[in-house]
């Protein structure tokens, strides 16, 4: 397959000093602030591998400003030692600190910079050309001969790290991203349907907007929701009150595009039929109507059964997002029963995002899975119409190189 962007078998790595963003944003546990699953940090490993006759600084982020997860990027680093990398951290990002750190790495050596999300202009989204004028991409360029991206988990981000140095170095593609893009390209091309989407999780705000752009596209036949994302159409539909909103950020934007979703696609949108709330710390499978303001963390038996007849029967099943509180082992079940009915489809599946992957990996399904892909939103939205951000920029700067 020929590959419409630059990748590391273009460019000349020996004693070049090298930017790459990565994306290595992991679980972590809320309580304990650890890494929960590294599967993110294990596939960048070939990527590194290959960097070890160039001078390497390293980019990512984990968490966003605000949320639970939102931590420094030394445990990351700590991981990248203990999987064979010569990291080192330093708790800055562009500032003196940094450019200093930049300038003493040798060969072999990877330096990982701070979470660069901690600088609030990384959060800002717009073109390549505009994006690289923010002074992260405008103070750190000039210290480098090549960017290398491989974030392909935020490929979909048009943000200064993701694709504004695109525009002032040569630039190519990484391992993971080069591997990610042959491998879904590969898994979409078919003509076979039904295709199901699974969307679950949160993030409910983003994951409403893909879903739109997929609904617009005519690209899928069944979308089956859960998690918070479920919740929220639930709600627009009437069927759960407005109460069970409160875990949702941005609720009242994404309830309005919802409404209108379940209004144009009224055969393709499939809403949970049931149940299970937590009451005494225990599960209870209930109906919608039973369930007296208890908490709502996951999809109920007759869900399951009913997600699960739709997979099987699928040609391609696309998955990203738990179907519930999947932490809480009570809470785990349906999340976990939808994956054993993807892996028992005999189609193309394709499961994406760290916490689904992290289970398939736990629960030994991989074998069964077509491809296990590192990005979650990065995922889903490589199967909309709209070409990914970062392929975009890696694209102009090939024809520039
Ligand atoms: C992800 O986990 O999907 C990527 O790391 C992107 O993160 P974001 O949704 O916070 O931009």
């Amino acid at each position: 397959m020929k590959l419409s962007f630059k990748t590391m078998d273009d460019v000349d790595l020996k004693g070049k000093r090298v930017l790459i963003r990565v994306d290595m944003n992991c679980s972590i546990d809320p309580e304990t602030k650890k890494i929960i699953d590294d599967s993110r940090i294990r596939a960048i490993i070939p990527t590194l591998e290959e960097l070890k006759d160039s001078r390497v600084t390293l980019m990512a982020h984990q968490g966003r400003p605000g949320s639970d997860d939102f931590i420094s990027l030394e445990p990351h680093t700590e991981i990248l030692r203990q999987l064979g990398i010569n990291a080192i951290f330093v708790d800055d990002i562009f500032g003196d600190k940094a450019k200093a750190a930049i300038q003493r790495v040798s060969i072999g050596e990877v330096l990982v910079l701070q979470n660069v999300r901690y600088f609030e202009g990384e959060m800002k989204k717009a073109s390549p050309e505009i994006v690289a004028q923010e002074p992260l991409v405008q103070e750190l360029y000039p210290l480098f001969d090549l960017f290398i991206n491989d974030a392909f988990g935020a490929a979909h981000r048009s943000q200064p790290s993701i694709v504004g140095f695109t525009v002032v170095l040569p630039s190519v593609a990484g391992r993971l991203v080069e591997r990610e893009i042959r491998v879904l390209t590969e898994a979409t091309a078919t003509e076979k349907h039904p295709w199901t989407l699974v969307l679950g999780g949160s993030k409910v705000a983003d994951k409403v907007k893909t879903l739109s752009r997929l609904l617009k596209a005519n690209r899928i036949d069944h979308a089956l929701l859960g998690g918070l994302v479920g919740t929220l159409f639930l709600i627009a539909k009437g069927i759960i009150p407005e109460d069970y909103s409160r875990p949702i950020k941005g609720f009242d934007e994404a309830v309005a595009t919802a409404k209108g979703l379940l209004e144009d696609y009224p055969d393709v949108i499939v809403l949970p039929v049931d149940a299970a709330v937590e009451v005494d710390a225990k599960r209870v499978e209930c109906s919608f109507t039973e369930m007296g303001g208890a908490p709502l963390f996951d999809i109920g038996p007759a869900t399951i059964e009913k997600y699960r007849e739709i997979i099987i029967g699928s040609e391609v099943v696309f998955a990203n997002g738990p179907m519930g509180l999947f932490e809480r082992e009570p809470f785990s079940i349906g999340t976990r029963e939808v994956l054993n009915a993807i892996a028992s489809c005999d189609g193309i599946t394709v499961v994406g995002g760290g916490h689904l992957g992290a289970m398939v990996q736990h629960m030994s399904l991989v074998d069964k899975i077509t491809h296990i892909s590192t990005g979650g939103g990065a995922t889903v939205n490589f199967i909309t119409s709209k070409k990914l951000d970062l392929i975009a920029a890696l694209e102009a700067a090939a024809s520039r190189m």
